[in-house]
């Protein structure tokens, strides 16, 4: 079976690898597509907390169920699925304590210590894997793990009718958080992004309010900003431009070293709250429903699939900012521009 492995960080191999069995409680997935994002670069580079090699990437994935363990009882082989990465220790006292995305010993399928899907197949805990309907696309259905994100993002806002929100970044997940501001009461959404070419997919997903620079917006103040970039200097460009009694939320992953100027008197005085959000909890699940439902539209947001083999050009290609999501589809023989 054919297997993308990253040896230690920086190293990357494509290898044949024995198939996967499953354990009592996991089942094998056939990989249909796994999504590359950011993680999967601080991962290849050695940036990401922990990680342990060898280890093969990939977390954004979905599949087909072609074994099951022997105490799986809720799923089938055939059962078409989307896989939610996180696994964390159930005993600490995040966990205990109903937080376990902050879990000290959180493992990610394809990022921490546990092999992901960019392979033919692979296994995961059965409690992590998530039945789709049949007729559901298994290539779009991988935008449905950055979509739990998206949600969990959202379960950290306030989520009051009528508010004005303000995204940083027209990557996937500036554009799955804009998409999800209506539902959440939005008056208006204004989208800012320094990469043109990023834009144009805002606007074919109809927003009105598309920019380079929140300098050029009609408003000058939002009652939630939300960065989806991980830059300092759209963190910085941000925090000003919220509105007293309003709402700062951290979506991007800055650098770990990273520090940002804000005024804190300011923050104080206009009571603003700043809040994080990180990976996915309790949402993984209603990601699924809400794919399901299209409460996001996949379709101009996936650009590119590639093959296992090319899964060098796809970090590559994701590094320089080019395309949309790019999507890993081991069982294709060609890689693809798909837009
Ligand atoms: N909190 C979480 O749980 C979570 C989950 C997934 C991803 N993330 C993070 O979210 C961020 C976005 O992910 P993505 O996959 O969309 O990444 P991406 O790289 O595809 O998109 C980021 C976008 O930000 C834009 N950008 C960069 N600097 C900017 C600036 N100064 N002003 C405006 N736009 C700017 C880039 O042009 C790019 O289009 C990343 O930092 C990622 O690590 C967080
Ligand atoms: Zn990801
Ligand atoms: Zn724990």
């Amino acid at each position: 079976m054919r297997a993308v492995v990253f040896d230690e960080a920086g190293e990357l191999a494509r290898v044949d690898r024995p198939e996967p069995a499953p354990g009592p409680k996991e089942v094998v997935v056939e990989t249909a597509a796994v999504g590359v994002c950011g993680t999967d670069t601080h991962v290849f580079d050695g940036e990401f907390e922990g990680t342990v090699y060898p280890l093969v990437p990939g977390h954004e994935a979905t599949g087909v169920v072609v074994a099951v363990g022997s105490e799986v009882t809720t799923l089938s082989s055939g059962d078409h699925v989307a896989v939610n990465p996180s696994t964390t220790c159930g005993e600490c006292e995040f966990c205990a304590n109903g937080k376990s995305n902050l879990c000290r010993e959180w493992n990610g399928l394809g990022v921490v210590a546990s092999d992901g899907a960019a392979q033919e197949r692979f296994t995961a805990p059965v409690q992590n894997v998530y039945k789709l309907r049949p007729e559901t696309d298994l290539y779009q259905a991988a935008l449905i793990e950055p979509l739990a994100c998206a949600i969990r993002a959202y379960d950290r806002l306030p989520r009051r009718m009528g508010d004005h929100y303000l995204i940083y970044g027209a990557g996937t997940m500036g554009l799955i958080m804009a998409q999800l501001a209506p539902r959440a009461g939005a008056a208006s959404v204004t989208v800012v992004d320094i990469n043109e070419a990023r834009l144009k997919t805002a606007r074919e997903l109809g927003f009105e309010h598309v920019l380079t620079s929140a300098d050029r917006a009609e408003r000058d103040r939002w009652d939630v900003i939300v960065d989806c970039t991980g830059a300092v200097p759209a963190i910085e460009d941000a925090l000003p431009r919220v509105k007293a009694g309003g709402t700062f939320q951290h979506f991007g992953v800055a650098p770990a070293e990273a520090g940002a100027d804000y005024s804190p008197f300011r923050v104080y005085r206009d009571e603003i709250s700043i809040v994080g959000t990180m990976a996915v909890l309790n949402s993984f699940g209603r990601a699924v429903e809400m794919f399901e439902a299209e409460a996001i539209n996949p379709a101009p947001m996936i650009s590119h699939s590639f093959t296992l083999d090319d899964y060098p050009k796809a970090l590559e290609l994701f590094r320089q900012g080019k395309g949309r999501k790019l999507q890993i589809r081991p069982g294709d023989t060609v890689s693809r521009v798909l837009l």
